[in-house]
């Protein structure tokens, strides 16, 4: 089962296509209703309304180096498998957000993965983007922004390698007490 670390790095590079400045990614469990919910939000050029009805049908893309895009309909797919369902919401010149919910005890929900990577990653490839992460679960929150990071690291070169590992051990230490999905 594919995990939905996967997901939202697939969902982040489409905000990125779409020149985005600031990218959003937001996870909240609520172990009340037993739902986790995943939202990428971006400022990004979004999407026209007549092409949002299409962007979740498996054939469609704007991209010409492949003539299927695949993105946001396997999110979907994903989604609905574990009891949830993916909305997008986008306002063409202003951005995009997208939001995906599960069932979290769901058998068929895909586990999260290592979210603290896969923000890292984003973090260390994309030096002009500002990611803000949040994960909550109840009264428990952790919220990383790279921009105050950036601010902190002085002359280290944004792209170096070693920050990546330094990033990783600071989301997942954050993350620890938040994350149970
Ligand atoms: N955040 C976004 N901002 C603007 N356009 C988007 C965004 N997400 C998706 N799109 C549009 O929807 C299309 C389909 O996205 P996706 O399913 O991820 O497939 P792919 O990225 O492979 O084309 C993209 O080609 C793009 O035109
Ligand atoms: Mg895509």
């Amino acid at each position: 089962m594919r995990e939905i670390s996967l997901h939202i790095l697939d969902i982040v590079q489409n905000s990125i296509a779409a020149g985005a400045r600031t990218v959003d990614v937001s996870i909240s469990e609520d172990e009340h209703t037993d739902t986790l919910t995943i939202e990428v939000a971006d400022d990004g050029a979004g999407i026209p309304p007549d092409i949002l009805q299409s962007v979740l049908d498996p054939f469609y893309t704007t991209r010409t180096t492949r003539k299927i895009g695949l993105g946001l309909p396997l999110f979907r797919e994903a989604a609905r498998a574990a009891g949830g369902d993916l909305d997008i919401e986008s306002s063409p010149g202003r951005g995009t957000r997208v939001q995906a919910t599960f069932k979290t005890s769901h058998i068929d929900r895909a586990p999260l993965g290592d979210m603290a990577e896969t923000v890292a990653l984003l973090v260390v490839c994309n030096p002009d983007v500002r990611f803000r992460y949040r994960h909550t679960r109840g009264t428990l929150g952790f919220s990383f922004d790279s921009a105050e990071f950036r601010r902190m690291l002085g002359d280290i070169p944004p792209t170096s390698p070693a920050l990546a590992v330094v990033l990783k051990e600071v989301i997942r230490e954050g993350l620890a007490p938040v994350q149970r999905a």
